[in-house]
């Protein structure tokens, strides 16, 4: 997808479709209502009969508007603009673009980011409408022969000022990094258990090394994590017959003395549960248990695209979750990296126990901070549903930062309280602590569980299980927290990337 912003003249501009919007009321958009001038009130003409009322889903195509070279205009609703939120603008322009394919267009010229919003900026709608495009127009076509037809749009933007239309650049570039990092992200979660294993990923990994100059990657095998004394992590893959992978993803983009932000992504790439198996319904959801890992990495793709000017490391625990005659069983005990000692009662929380001995060895970077991503708990898909990831953090004062990021980009996320009183529901009678804290408050106790081993770091943990793919008819993974991640990492070079 080929996304770019300039001023064209809507008058002279050939092309297939131009979409504008209208607003609630039948009340026109700047550009609409340059349309509508042209062609001498044709536009208004057409909303005063009633076709379209300006309601976010409502949408007309028109065709033969005179005086325009354009062949057709695409009028898209655009609701209350002192009402648009994040969510609702993605849906606006999500809608523009299904309705382009569904008229097999392929290339546009869309005028939505004219909106008049206290919040958001109109540069800010640019970089929002590329995310948009690369998102709707994004299709798992590896193993199915898929593509969608539109493949090149042209944000038309009506402020002419040098200043401003600098921004407008920088906003696409960020959106064209953001989306090719995201659609990274769904293609690594959509890929099915069988194809993207712990050594795949590994795989991909490399090869982003090598296609990106600074961004160097090594993977850690089996026998060196034995070596390291990753026994938590290992357990798991012990009743798999895939091996385990440990990714370091490397990208020196500041300078060489900066200590690095960490970003651990939890990569199951299949979680079966393990001899505490799972029940059969959506047991094929469990190749998305690899999210974390998919996020992580599409993050790191961003990353490079943008050459942020920061080091930034990904570290990728990869397993594979499977029951067999050499599978962990409920009662073992593990010694982590750490030296504690973990009592499985559980083998279906397996993600912390991957999780742990990563952020163990996050330690050797002397990172600035440290955030885990992973699809961790059904019980946080419970209480947050499919909306924000859900936080938690040793350090206020990052998960502020997450929070803000977050609402900046519309990827957002909501704090639960890491408290003392919770870690009581981990005790073990045999071991340091148990994997489980029983059926109280489980996103809570599973980020207990982490906090144990993160208690030298500035670190904090996204739990995306309810928001890293969707299911039902639009099955699929999200790509997020992509956005969300590279908001907060821009945010850490200084002022250069606020659009
Ligand atoms: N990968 C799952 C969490 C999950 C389940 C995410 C469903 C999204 C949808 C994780 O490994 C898991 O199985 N967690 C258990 C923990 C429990 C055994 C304490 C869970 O949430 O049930
Ligand atoms: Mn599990
Ligand atoms: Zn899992």
């Amino acid at each position: 997808m080929e996304i770019s912003v300039k001023n064209v003249n809507l008058e002279t501009v050939k092309s297939p479709c131009l979409v504008v919007g209208v607003n609630e009321k039948r009340k026109l958009t700047t550009s609409a209502q340059q349309l509508d001038d042209l062609s001498s009130g044709f536009i208004s003409s057409i909303l005063r009969r009633g076709d379209i009322s300006g309601t976010i889903g409502d949408e007309l195509m028109l065709h033969n508007v005179p005086n325009l070279k354009a062949e057709r205009v695409l009028l898209v609703g655009c609701g209350k603009t002192a009402e648009l939120t994040h969510q609702r603008f993605n849906t606006i322009i999500c809608n523009a673009s299904n309705n382009l394919s569904k008229a097999n267009i392929k290339n546009a010229v869309i005028s939505l980011t004219d909106l008049d919003n206290k919040t958001l900026s109109q540069t800010m709608q640019v970089r929002l409408a590329t995310e948009a495009l690369h998102q709707s127009n994004y299709r798992f076509s590896e193993l199915k022969d898929e593509s969608p037809s539109l493949t090149k749009a042209t944000l038309h933007f009506l402020d002419k000022r040098a200043a401003v239309m600098k921004k407008a650049k920088l906003a696409v570039q960020i959106g064209n990094a953001i989306g090719t990092g995201q659609n990274t992200a769904r293609d690594l979660g959509n890929l099915p258990g069988n194809i993207c294993t712990p050594t795949y990923l590994a795989k991909q990994a490399t090869q982003y090394g090598k296609n990106y100059g600074k961004l160097k990657t090594t993977v850690l095998n089996q026998k060196e994590m034995e070596k390291l004394g990753m026994g938590s992590l290992l357990s798991v893959s012990k009743g798999s017959r895939t091996p385990p992978k440990f990714i370091v993803m490397q990208y020196n983009g500041g300078k060489k003395s900066d200590r690095p932000y960490v970003l651990v992504g939890k990569g199951v790439t299949f979680d079966s549960g393990g001899i505490s198996i799972k029940p059969g319904a959506a047991m094929d959801e469990m190749k998305y248990d690899m999210c974390g890992a998919a996020g992580v990495m599409g993050t790191m793709v961003t990353v490079n695209e943008l050459k942020l000017p920061i080091n930034v490391v990904a570290i990728i625990p990869s397993v594979e979750n499977m029951p067999d005659g050499a599978a962990s069983k409920p009662g073992d005990i593990v010694t982590s990296m750490s030296g504690q000692t973990i009592e499985i009662l559980n083998t279906d929380a397996e993600g912390r126990l991957i999780l742990c001995d990563a952020l163990t060895y996050s330690e050797k970077f002397k990172p600035k901070a440290v955030i885990d991503v992973a699809t961790l708990t059904g019980a946080c898909v419970i209480a947050l549903g499919a909306h924000p990831a859900g936080l938690l953090s040793n350090q206020q004062k990052l998960a502020d930062q997450i929070l803000d990021a977050g609402t900046e980009c519309g990827d957002r996320a909501w704090q639960m309280p890491l408290w003392d009183d919770y870690q009581d529901q981990l005790k073990s009678n045999f071991a340091d602590m148990a994997n489980i804290g029983g059926r109280e408050a489980g996103t809570i106790t599973a980020a207990c569980f982490l906090s144990r081993f993160t208690k030298k770091l500035n670190w904090a943990h996204l739990d995306i299980a309810g928001v890293a793919w969707l299911g039902g008819a639009k099955k699929g993974a999200t790509g997020r927290p992509v956005p969300l991640l590279t908001q907060y990492l821009m945010e850490r070079c200084g002022k250069q990337y606020s659009i």
